[in-house]
Formats: C-alpha cells, sequence, structure tokens
C-alpha cells in the first residue's frame, strides 16, 4: 500500500514523530532561516500534508513548490509563522493546536509573576551559594492582592485572570475589544494599563500587528517597581528597550520566556538578579504537549481526507 507523503519542518516531540512514522512517508526539511527557499527535494511533488510547530512555521515561498498539499497541521497554537494569507488564497487548509495549553501556559505565567515577585529562583541560588550563611535574603515583593494587567484577553489570557482571582488581584486587561461575559475591567489603553498595574502580563498573539507593541514607554509606565512577564512572543517586546529599562532601573523586573531569537538569550538578561529566565516552556509538560500531538495527528487526518479540521485556522 502507498503511504501517503508528510513533510515534517523542524523537530517535533519524539512520540509525534514516531507516530508520522508509522503511518506515512515522513520526509524533513530543517527549520526555515528567513526565506531560505525548500532545499531541493525531488519528493516535494509527492507532499500531501506538512506538519510544523508554531516558532517554526512554514514560509509562505515554500506553498510553490509543494503543488500536492491538502493540509498544513501546526503543534502549537501561535499563528505568527504561518502563512494563513497564502493558504487561503489556495484554499488550503492549516490546522494548530488551541484550548488544550491553555491551563499549562497559564500555570507558567503564573508561576514566572510569583517567581518575578517573589525571587524563588534567585533565592534558590543564594542558598546553593551558600550565602545564606552571611545573612539574610533581601525582602521582595508581595503578590496577592495586586493589580494584574493583562495583554490579550484570549483563552491564555482568560486563564491567567481565573488565576489572579484566586490571590484576590485586582484585574484589568486590554484587548482588540471588550471580551464578551468577563467580569474584568477593559482597559483601551496600554499605555494607561501599564501605568495602572504592578504586573503587566502578555498573552497576545505575536506577529506584525503587535511588534514591539510594548515599548521603553510601556516599560517606564509600568515603573521601577513594575515586573512584565512574557508567554506571548518575543517580538510583543522590544527587547533592546526593555535590556535598558531593566539596566536603568526605569523597569523593575522582567519574568520571561519567551525571546528575540531563541534560543540565544541575550548575555545581558543572563547577569540580572531581578530578571526570571525560562527556556519556552510554558507548554511543555508531558500531558500538554501529548494533548497537542493528539490534536496535531486528528488535525493532519481530517486534512488528508478531506475531513472538516478539529482545530483549523484557515
Ligand atoms: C510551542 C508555542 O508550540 O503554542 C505555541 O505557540 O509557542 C509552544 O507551545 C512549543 O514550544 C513546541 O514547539
Amino acid at each position: 500500500m502507498n503511504r501517503t507523503t508528510v513533510l515534517q519542518i523542524g523537530p517535533l516531540m519524539p512520540t509525534l514523530e514516531a507516530a508520522l512514522r508509522e503511518q506515512h512517508e515522513v520526509l524533513t526539511a530543517q527549520a526555515p532561516s528567513a526565506a531560505a527557499p525548500l532545499a531541493d527535494m525531488a519528493d516535494a511533488a509527492r507532499v500531501l500534508a506538512v506538519v510544523t510547530s508554531a516558532p517554526v512555521g512554514v514560509p509562505a515561498a515554500w506553498l510553490a513548490q509543494l503543488p500536492a498539499l491538502r493540509v498544513i497541521s501546526s503543534f502549537g497554537v501561535g499563528l505568527d509563522q504561518l502563512p494563513l494569507d497564502a493558504a487561503r488564497a489556495r484554499g488550503l487548509p492549516v490546522a494548530y493546536t488551541p484550548d488544550v495549553l491553555n491551563d499549562c501556559v497559564a500555570d507558567l505565567a503564573f508561576g514566572l509573576l510569583i517567581d518575578g515577585a517573589r525571587r524563588i529562583a534567585a533565592a534558590d541560588r543564594f542558598v546553593r551559594r551558600g550565602d545564606w550563611l552571611q545573612g539574610r535574603f533581601p525582602l521582595t515583593t508581595r503578590v496577592s492582592g495586586k493589580r494584574l494587567g493583562i495583554v490579550g484577553l484570549g483563552r491564555i489570557g482568560q486563564a491567567v485572570a481565573r488565576r489572579a482571582a484566586g490571590f484576590d488581584m485586582d484585574i484589568a486587561y486590554t484587548n482588540r475589544g471588550t471580551a464578551d461575559g468577563v467580569p474584568w475591567r477593559f482597559e483601551p489603553s496600554l499605555q494607561a494599563l501599564a501605568l495602572w498595574a504592578d504586573f503587566l502580563v502578555l498573552t497576545v498573539a505575536g506577529g506584525a500587528g503587535t511588534r514591539h507593541l510594548v515599548n521603553a514607554e510601556v516599560l517606564r509606565a509600568l515603573g521601577p517597581k513594575g515586573l512584565l512577564v512574557n508567554v506571548a512572543r518575543g517580538s510583543v517586546v522590544d527587547q533592546a528597550a526593555l535590556i535598558a529599562s531593566l539596566q536603568n532601573g526605569e523597569l523593575g523586573g522582567a519574568a520571561l520566556d519567551v525571546f528575540d531569537d531563541e534560543p540565544r538569550v541575550p548575555a545581558e538578561l543572563l547577569v540580572m538578579e531581578q530578571v526570571v529566565l525560562a527556556p519556552h516552556m510554558a507548554s511543555g509538560t508531558h500531558d500538554t504537549r501529548q494533548a497537542m500531538a493528539d490534536l496535531c495527528l486528528a488535525n493532519l487526518r481530517a486534512g488528508l481526507t478531506g475531513e472538516p479540521l478539529p482545530a483549523g485556522a484557515v
């Protein structure tokens, strides 16, 4: 029996790669760098599906080299690296894995927030270095009852807000418009939200529309006691402005899961005690990654057979 040919772009989790290999002929391509074309591949004409991940995506230019393509199935919720317009123009379905990761991403956002305020990772380093023997750890910042600003009140932003309610926080958000049926205060101006908030959590989609949304002015408004938490995309923050504002004390601290040029983290951030760093791991639990893999495969199956996608973006 002829097995359908699938193009895998970049690495995927081992159980997902194994499931793909069990059911399909799998061709592989490196994660694309800038606008480099798909490496010469005689078999490209046979490719019926692309499987990729949200941070890696598919360059729009590759679609022309894949004439038989029936579906793009992406592992992750971010759409910023996917060629949505080109796919729409060609009537090509694009699938992703929303919802199943909301809780884990919100959990990590909250963990980073608490760490950023209470300095858990810094305190761990303090104990391991033996510094406790010389004196006490500096006082930190209270979390409960504080003002939380959420940038982007989608499914993940709402999961963050629900957690914050358990910490008796005063919650406000900014978004393209007011979100339906939520009890939290809508603040149309990001600048005003940052000025008001103690903690600003970014859960907005990445892409051209939100690039450098959080700029030097927003960081200044958040202020010397403020904490920025980013579980969205590095591109949402002007990283150079972030580094400068942390260096000159205009911003109190940052807790970051995402960066401009992952996995490279700027050297300036690596030495800052007021910064918590995580390796883009918000959805990275066994439970959630397996649920994402299952949905990615269900989307692939549906796309190959022309059925409606369980989670279609286009
Ligand atoms: C990645 C993410 O998919 O969902 C997203 O948009 O960025 C992550 O969940 C994950 O890191 C696997 O690459």
